[in-house]
């Protein structure tokens, strides 16, 4: 029986014995063998999704490039799939630039992104040959220019641009946006200045433009009154300083299913207002038509994902809440208690029976608010019970710490019917082998 709970990957379902099963993996099965907590990825839907950007830009336009944001979740076997999608990466800093190269990932297909990268990052960076420089701030121009001289290279670069439109979900509002760390504002001329800068920088190549106005978006206005302000300011770009822009990155931001009233536009149609508004603004203006890229992270890999713990104790506190406590928590979902994001969760032997209470989903670590999910109706919660939280591809093991002591979960993949480790379960070991003793 297909089991349509939307934030659980599509080929989840019911099998015969009543368990959840996610692309022919019985998830009780799975929690036996490669234990608890665990982050399971559905590998088809991960190239679905790869799949369904790629086809969504190329039936629109010939020029385009669909970059896998890594931080969205970043190890070697993600970037090799990204990579036989075709798509290019976003790193983020040295560590997820040499998580890609260590997949073999083509240095010229990725994008090395940051606001505070340091000289070690940024001569790594160029070292390896990559493909361009997302640069954040004059600082880094200066810096990024020094080392390519020193390396006998020329960087090409792009600039990220502050658009001044913060993006919310189902809404955007128009702000100067001068608090935000990211980036050159368009306000007082800086970007303008910066355009300059970079044209006169020896070493660097200015190829054009960055611009990421926010995640979990779900509408796509914003997006194209991104283009519209990109387009404005690369009008006054070429009039002032003869720049033509050839590559135009609208960054990421769709937004991924978690709950029910989630409903993000589909990456065709992301596509679609993308590619027809820049034609639309790019000709308005008389501006050549640039290279469109776009940055998804989330929107590839949130909902592939899900994760399975073991219940350890189920509690109530009388008259206010029941607790469910599973042995993971914050150390592996941050994002509850980062940003209050909201999860489902389900028992994975019996995920279709009738709840039979209300439980806020606790996690294991030393703070009241390592809340995994607020309300979760479920059936007779018990000890020894996997319960599954869907949607956590993204953002959930790419910030999982240590705190008390957790060792990090191991990440599987499964796809018909088979399931391979690509990240293994840390060990105590792993925990103090970088630590020194006392004399
Ligand atoms: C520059 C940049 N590009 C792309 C992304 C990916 O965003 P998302 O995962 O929402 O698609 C982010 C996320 O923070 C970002 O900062």
């Amino acid at each position: 029986m297909s089991l349509l709970i939307p934030p659980l990957p599509r080929s989840s379902s019911v099998n015969d014995s009543g368990h959840l099963e996610v692309a022919g993996c019985d998830v009780i099965e799975l929690a036996g063998e490669f234990g608890t907590p665990l982050y399971i990825y559905d590998e088809q839907e991960l190239r679905d999704r790869c799949r369904a950007y790629m086809d969504a830009f190329s039936s629109r336009c010939e020029n385009f490039e669909v970059i896998y944001a890594s931080k969205a979740f970043s190890c070697v076997a993600i970037c090799q799939l990204v990579a036989r999608e075709g798509l290019s990466l976003d790193a983020a800093s040295g560590g997820e630039l040499y998580t890609a190269l260590a997949a073999w990932f083509p240095p010229e297909k990725i994008f090395l992104h940051g606001n505070a990268n340091t000289a070690a990052e940024l001569d790594f960076a160029i070292r390896s040959e990559v493909g361009h420089i997302v640069i954040d701030s004059l600082d880094e121009m200066v810096k990024v220019a020094g080392i390519a001289a020193r390396q006998g290279r020329r960087q090409p670069v792009l600039l990220r641009i502050t658009p001044g439109i913060e993006a919310h979900t189902h809404d955007f509002i128009q702000t100067g946006r001068l608090d935000s760390k990211f980036g050159f504002p368009l306000a007082g001329g800086t970007a303008l200045d910066a355009v300059a800068a970079a044209q006169t920088a020896a070493d660097i190549e200015l190829v054009g433009v960055h611009a990421h106005i926010g995640s979990q978006i779900f509408a796509l206005k914003p997006y194209r009154r991104t283009v519209a302000v990109l387009a404005d300011f690369l009008a006054a770009a070429r009039e002032k300083h003869g720049f033509d822009c050839r590559l135009l990155d609208l960054g990421g931001g769709l937004g991924a299913v978690y709950g029910p009233g989630d409903d993000p536009p589909a990456i065709d149609q992301l596509a679609e207002a993308v590619v027809s508004s820049v034609a639309a603004e790019m000709e308005r203006r008389g501006l050549p038509l640039p290279r469109i890229a776009v940055e998804p992270g989330r929107s590839i890999v949130a909902n592939a994902g899900l994760t399975a713990y073991e219940i350890e104790a189920v509690k109530t506190v009388f008259d206010v809440r029941n607790f469910v406590a599973v042995n993971g928590g914050m150390s592996d979902n941050l994002r509850p208690m980062l940003y209050g994001a909201g999860y489902q969760a389900l028992i994975a032997d019996r995920p279709l029976a009738e709840p039979t209470m209300t439980a806020a989903v606790a996690g294991k670590h030393c703070e009241s608010g390592d809340i995994l999910v607020k309300a979760a109706p479920l059936p007779e919660p018990r000890p020894g019970d996997i319960l599954v939280t869907p949607a956590t591809g993204a953002y959930g093991y790419s910030m999982a710490s240590n705190y008390n002591g957790q060792p990090r979960p191991a990440v599987i993949f499964v796809k018909a019917g088979e399931a391979r480790v690509v990240i293994k379960r840390e060990a105590y070991e792993d925990l103090v082998h970088l630590q020194e003793k006392l004399e």
